[in-house]
């Protein structure tokens, strides 16, 4: 049986739908704290299986306990995290406590039950502002800019220490560049709370009247149209990535890094040209001064996946904006409707 941390969430919902349909037990821990139970009820619609759901904290260790010893957990896989850069930056010590202390309440408890492989949600951003392009894993991390930056840096220094203290530890740290998209059947995808702090989700809300217009954080940018560069990568392949980092710790022990990215780059302007054509709707923009703590651009080199994990992305740029439509022209108001 496999712990889902965060499986209410806009990846992990995605990764339940994985799971089951590849006959795994799930039992998923969500506080609910930026998700609905809704997700979690159509990924059983959708695959007409069933998961237990538990609503609580991973910061509740008594609770912890109870899930270890009543269920015979294999593996965790680690979703649940706030993850609004912004928000971070006001809030510091609210995400320092749910991200790091809720980790580090997970490993205790993950010790005590003697459940040693765990899968965790990393980011590109411990990057920080790449030295290189494609980004591969043995490149610098850097202090990141930003608080949440900084939890994903110190969960995965962490556990790094901790499988250097016990060698029976088995640790994927996978690093994921931009995850976008949505399930193709439009059931599930991303539903941000308030103004969406991501390009695509905005977008996306642009297109069904919800925001007037786009706007762009700046096109004075070395790039090839002057606005930001990333590796978007659908969310149902960033989910398969995870199924076969699971499959490969599954009999080894140590500490392993993945990045989990398409390795292609994709500006801003290219991404609004993308969701038009899939969409056919118009997306009014406007180009204004450059968000705090960006870079340029960011992409991925994800030979080492490919070459360890036998795990290439399969979905392209088009795909990713019609499951985006989709999704969104279904769900105008998410999972609100
Ligand atoms: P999300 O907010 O949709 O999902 C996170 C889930 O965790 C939510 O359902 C939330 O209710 C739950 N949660 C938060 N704190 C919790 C706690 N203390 N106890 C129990 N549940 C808690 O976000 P997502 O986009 O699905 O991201 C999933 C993971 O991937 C996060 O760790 C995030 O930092 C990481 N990540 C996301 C991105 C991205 O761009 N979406 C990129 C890199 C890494
Ligand atoms: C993408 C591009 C913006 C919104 C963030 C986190 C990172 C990771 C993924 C979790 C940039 C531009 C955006 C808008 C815009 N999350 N943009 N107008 O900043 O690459 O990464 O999400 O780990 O840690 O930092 O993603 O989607 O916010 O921005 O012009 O309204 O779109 O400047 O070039 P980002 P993003």
């Amino acid at each position: 049986m496999i712990l889902l941390t965060g499986g209410a969430g806009y990846i992990g919902s995605h990764m339940l739908c994985e799971l089951l349909e590849a006959n795994h037990d799930v039992i998923i821990l969500d506080n609910l704290s930026n998700s609905s139970v809704e997700a979690v009820k159509r990924v059983e619609s959708l695959t007409n299986k069933h998961c237990t759901f538990i609503e609580g904290d991973i910061r509740d260790r008594q609770l912890l306990d109870d899930i270890f010893s009543q269920h015979s957990i294999d593996s965790v896989l680690h979703f649940a995290g706030l993850k609004a850069v912004g928000e971070s930056a006001e809030k510091p010590l609210m995400y320092f406590e749910n991200n790091i202390t809720g980790s580090l309440v997970l490993l205790e408890a993950m010790k005590a039950a003697n459940v040693k492989k765990i899968v965790f949600s990393s980011s590109a951003t411990v990057y920080g502002d790449p030295e290189q392009l494609p980004i591969t894993e043995d490149c610098p991390t850097s202090m990141p800019t930003n608080p949440y930056g900084y939890t994903k840096l110190a969960v995965e220094q962490m556990m790094m220490q901790l499988v250097q203290s016990d060698p029976a530890w088995s640790v994927a740290a996978l690093r994921y560049f931009n995850p976008v998209g949505a399930h193709s059947s439009g059931m599930i995808g991303e539903d941000p709370q308030g103004v969406p702090n991501n390009l695509l989700p905005y977008i996306a809300q642009v297109s069904v009247g919800r925001r007037d217009k786009l706007s762009v954080y700046g096109n004075d940018y070395d790039t090839h149209d002057g606005t930001g560069v990333r590796d978007y990568i659908h969310v149902v392949d960033l989910a398969k990535g995870h199924l076969r980092a699971l499959d490969y710790i599954a009999d080894k022990t140590g500490y392993f890094v993945w990045n989990l990215g398409t390795g292609n780059g994709f500006s801003v302007l290219d991404m609004v040209k993308a969701f038009e054509n899939a969409s056919g709707k118009k997306i009014p923009y406007q180009v204004v001064d450059r968000r705090e703590g960006d870079i340029a651009a960011c992409f991925a080199d994800p030979k080492k996946a490919a070459v360890e994990l036998g795990w290439t992305t399969q979905k392209n740029i088009d795909d990713m904006m019609e499951d985006t439509w989709r999704w969104q022209s279904q769900n105008p108001q998410g999972y609100g409707n």
